[in-house]
């Protein structure tokens, strides 16, 4: 064996960059569920004790959990004050949870991974599936908080209005079904930009669905949005415009949800389909972004697709020439990339 040293050296200072970031997380998880960031995003600074008191929290690990702050550089530290302050970049990435740049949810889709390891563990001896709900609730949770900003930021402003007709179509009134539609954020956004039409939510995860209709009733558009329980071949009604977020690469049969929304699809209708960002090939996708998309769809996208039937698992880096054929093989002839993101890519599908 040879071992080259300056290697060696770089890979082990990665991992130390890796090491902290990890248990880093759970210090973020912690000050978001706590409100010790919300309570810090006012920008003056404050001690530890002060901290502890807004917060009701004790006095000595919010002190350990400030330093911890600290060296990852999410607060400053004046040593002459003893004090410690939230940036008003951190506190607007860190505190609103409806601010386009909102961070902590990613985070907990972290920690899912980590909580589920023990039916993932023994997926990877057995090769069966482990359903999307067979998860932990954070999964959940940190999916809806983690693409919630990205809905808000680009789908009235930026995808809807990159598909042919949509957007005027969505202002006359139109009929929309949102497939796979978690705790329901896509569909919300959709409804309150665009009042005259008519949406309904389906997702086969029943958790979800009581989520989304609680969602829908706090956001004021429970008038003009459905949520049911439904999988992507089954789910019933005539429509103008499906859409489908990130979810269907977690189907075990992509290629018959396809078939099913094509036949649920008015001649003239549109099927948005938002998939991970991803390029067509392996290579392509080794960086930062290919990091976290593969190891999510390690732990969770493969092993959904795994657990349904047929049990085709695209990967949540499939790209948009493998979706592509998934699309065509449905039936689709028109098939084209309408935007993209750093996290996202947005295809159009139409008969
Ligand atoms: C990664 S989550 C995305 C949720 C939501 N669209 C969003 O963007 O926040 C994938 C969703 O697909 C749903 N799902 C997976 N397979 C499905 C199927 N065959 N039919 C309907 N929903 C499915 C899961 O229950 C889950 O809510």
């Amino acid at each position: 064996m040879s071992i080259d040293p300056a290697k060696l050296d770089a890979f082990v200072g990665r991992f130390v960059q890796d090491l902290g970031a990890v248990l880093h997380a759970a210090t973020v998880l912690l000050g978001d569920k706590l409100g010790l960031y919300k309570a810090m995003a006012d920008g003056v600074a404050v001690t530890p004790e002060e901290l502890a008191r807004r917060t009701s929290t004790d006095a000595r690990y919010v002190r350990e959990w400030l330093a911890a702050q600290a060296a990852s550089a999410y607060v400053e530290y004046d040593p002459a004050t003893g004090r410690f302050r939230l940036p008003e970049e951190q506190a607007f990435a860190l505190t609103n949870e409806f601010n386009p740049l909102f961070i902590p949810g990613g985070l907990q889709v972290a920690a899912s991974t980590i909580k589920d390891e023990a039916p993932i563990l023994e997926a990877f001896r057995t090769g069966r599936g482990v359903g999307w709900h067979e998860h932990c609730a954070d999964l959940f949770a940190g999916t809806e908080r983690f693409f919630r900003p990205g809905y808000i930021a680009n789908l009235v402003g930026t995808w809807i209005p990159a598909l042919d007709g949509v957007d005027a179509k969505l202002r006359r009134g139109a009929r929309v079904a949102d497939v796979g539609c978690g705790h329901g954020s896509s569909t919300i956004v959709m409804a309150q930009a665009y009042p005259k039409s008519d949406f309904t939510g389906f997702d086969y995860h029943g958790p979800s669905i009581e989520r989304a209709r609680a969602a829908a009733a706090s956001a004021g558009v429970a008038d003009r949005v459905r949520f049911e329980i439904a999988t992507a071949k089954t789910f019933p009604g005539a429509y103008d415009f499906v859409t489908f977020f990130d979810c269907l690469h977690d189907m075990g049969d992509p290629v018959g949800a396809a078939r099913h929304v094509r036949e649920s699809l008015a001649d003239d209708g549109t099927w948005m389909i938002v998939e991970p960002f991803a390029r067509d090939r392996l290579e392509e996708n080794l960086n930062a972004i290919g990091r976290i998309y593969y190891s999510v769809s390690t732990f969770v996208c493969t092993p959904a697709a795994r657990s349904q039937e047929r049990g085709l698992a695209l990967g949540a880096q499939a790209g948009q020439a493998r979706i592509g054929e998934v699309v065509r093989e449905a039936g689709f002839t028109r098939f084209r990339r309408a935007a993209e993101t750093v996290f996202n890519l947005v295809l159009e599908a139409r008969a």
